[in-house]
């Protein structure tokens, strides 16, 4: 199916890095940032309930246990769409490590960072994201790097010259993977699937696809006047997140309010997306999420995205459709991750266009 009724667009590119930007620039918010000129107060978001899943319960030899994590896993899904994941076996030194490569990136001096840089019809490399005309710009510099199957990476992206980089992202991207590997089994498991539907569909031990995106979000003086990522949801089956130690800023939806995501030292932050919600007929929902910014302190994410390769066609299982009682919700699709970069750039959500 193609998606040839998504109008052609005039794409834009933020002319620098908003990390330059607030380097070079007074102090004024450059227009295209404004994303509402109107202060807002945050202080009086709540939190969202601190769903953590425990991944030794849940990949537990004991089947009463594993069974009770499913259950709160269940509750998770349905209720937020989200939640965090302790004892998932990453080390704490990969995890600082990995953070750690991040920031020495985004610490390099312009040019060599640019020496990366994206360009108009590539998501890969560095750079901020492509909006349509008359969108604003979100508060946001990113290294955007596809990072599995292996043989698919394009070190033309990479600051391979930075020590421990590639080594770092490597082992990282392989314990995530495990992780990843186990929540989609359980997943398949709660949705009466056989467990490995979901995990093979994304391709599997050897063919997944995975992007690493190492997000940094410098500080606004006029932090409540601009977004680090305007609401969203993920083009993907899955979304990993490791998020900022100290400094919060993610936000989720949930009937029509928002919520702030408190930090979990160490945890990993999983948002379902929208192919979830379109391969579990609509059983599943991704979840709306986006990033405000602070006065003074920059911010740092890393998020891994899992995806099925773009020559795989998807659309709900046949098992989770029923004529009387759950029919068929969404379309096939093949790269649902193009037709994502259509209609993000708007505003808007590709998942609409894909309802039936
Ligand atoms: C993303 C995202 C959240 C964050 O990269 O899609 O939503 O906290 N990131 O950086
Ligand atoms: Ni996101």
């Amino acid at each position: 199916m193609s998606v040839s009724s998504a109008p052609l667009m005039n794409l834009e590119l933020p002319s620098k890095p908003v990390q330059e930007l607030i380097r070079t620039t007074a102090k004024q918010v450059p227009q295209k940032y404004i994303y509402q000129s109107k202060s807002t107060d945050f202080s009086d978001i709540q939190y969202m309930e601190t769903s953590t899943i425990d991944f030794n319960l849940l990949s537990s030899s004991s089947s009463n246990e594993q069974q009770q994590e499913l259950q709160k896993l269940q509750s998770v899904l349905t209720s937020w769409g989200c939640f965090q994941v302790k004892n998932h076996g990453l080390s704490t030194s990969l995890i600082d490590g990995i953070r750690e490569v991040g920031k020495e990136f985004f610490a390099l001096p312009l040019e060599v960072k640019e020496r990366h840089k994206r360009t108009i019809d590539s998501f890969q490399g560095y750079g901020g994201d492509t909006v349509s005309d008359g969108q604003n710009y979100n508060w946001n510099d990113r290294l955007h790097l596809k990072v599995h199957p292996l043989q698919h990476r394009n070190f033309e992206f990479w600051p391979d010259y930075l020590p421990n980089f590639r080594e770092t992202v490597e082992e990282y991207i392989m314990e995530v993977k495990k992780v990843v590997e186990m929540i989609l089994k359980s997943i398949a498991k709660l949705l009466n699937l056989e467990e490995n539907m979901i995990f093979n569909i994304c391709g599997g031990n050897e063919g997944i696809n995975m992007y690493t995106r190492f997000n940094y979000y410098p500080p606004c003086s006029s932090a409540d006047q601009v977004l680090g990522l305007k609401p969203h949801s993920d083009g993907t089956v899955l979304t990993v997140l490791l998020q900022d130690k100290q400094v919060e800023g993610l936000q989720v939806l949930k009937d029509n309010k928002w919520f702030k995501v408190p930090i979990v030292p160490d945890a990993l932050f999983i948002n379902l997306g929208d192919q979830l919600e379109m391969i579990s007929n609509g059983i599943l929902k991704s979840a709306v999420h986006k990033v405000v910014i602070d006065k003074e302190k920059a911010r740092t994410s890393i998020a891994t995205l899992f995806s099925p390769g773009p020559d795989k066609e998807i659309g709900p299982f046949s098992e989770l459709i029923d004529d009387k009682e759950r029919p068929r919700l969404y379309k096939n699709i093949k790269n649902y991750v193009d037709v994502f970069f259509q209609y993000y750039p708007k505003g808007e959500r590709a998942i609409n266009a894909m309802k039936i």
